[in-house]
């Protein structure tokens, strides 16, 4: 299951990745927003990070009109790494080496068919593992516990 959410920036623009879910037969839990009225990204980061964090959801897709904010919000949430993309590469590798389990997208910076582009290979790049990448992303995990590295 994937939790997708976005502010008021993203409305639009989730239309068109709801598409790409459901051509990709895969399940999503739509957490909002979807009225126009301006609305705290906060609050939206946080919900979908929440339910990736507490293993409801596999992954968690956001958007706001940059994809910072409502990243940035989602990384405070112990267990998430949330990175915004622009590129293909950086989604690509974002799961292969980092194990992104969300992905923030900027509705006021991508046009629709590279952010689709950029959320297939998201979704269908499974993490590498091994050694090397399973240490470090162990050792982001261990910042957020408060360990020294
Ligand atoms: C809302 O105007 C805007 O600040 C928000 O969508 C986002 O871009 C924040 O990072």
């Amino acid at each position: 299951m994937i939790a997708l959410a976005n502010d008021h920036a993203g409305i639009e623009f989730k239309k068109e990745i709801i598409a790409l879910l459901e051509e990709l037969k895969l399940p999503y839990t739509d957490l909002g927003v979807n009225s126009p009225e301006s609305t705290d990204y906060p609050l939206w980061g946080y919900r979908a990070a929440r339910l990736v964090a507490s293993g409801e959801c596999d992954r968690g897709i956001v958007v706001c009109g940059t994809g910072v904010g409502i990243s940035l919000a989602a990384n405070k949430v112990r267990g998430i790494r949330c990175v915004v993309c622009t590129d293909c590469y950086s989604a690509k590798l974002s799961r292969e080496h980092n194990d992104a389990n969300m992905i923030a997208l900027g509705a006021r910076v991508l046009g629709p068919d590279l952010a689709k582009m950029i959320l297939r290979v998201w979704l269908e790049t499974p993490f590498a593992g091994g050694e090397r990448h399973t240490r470090r992303v162990h050792m982001i995990h261990r910042i957020e516990q408060g360990e020294e590295l």
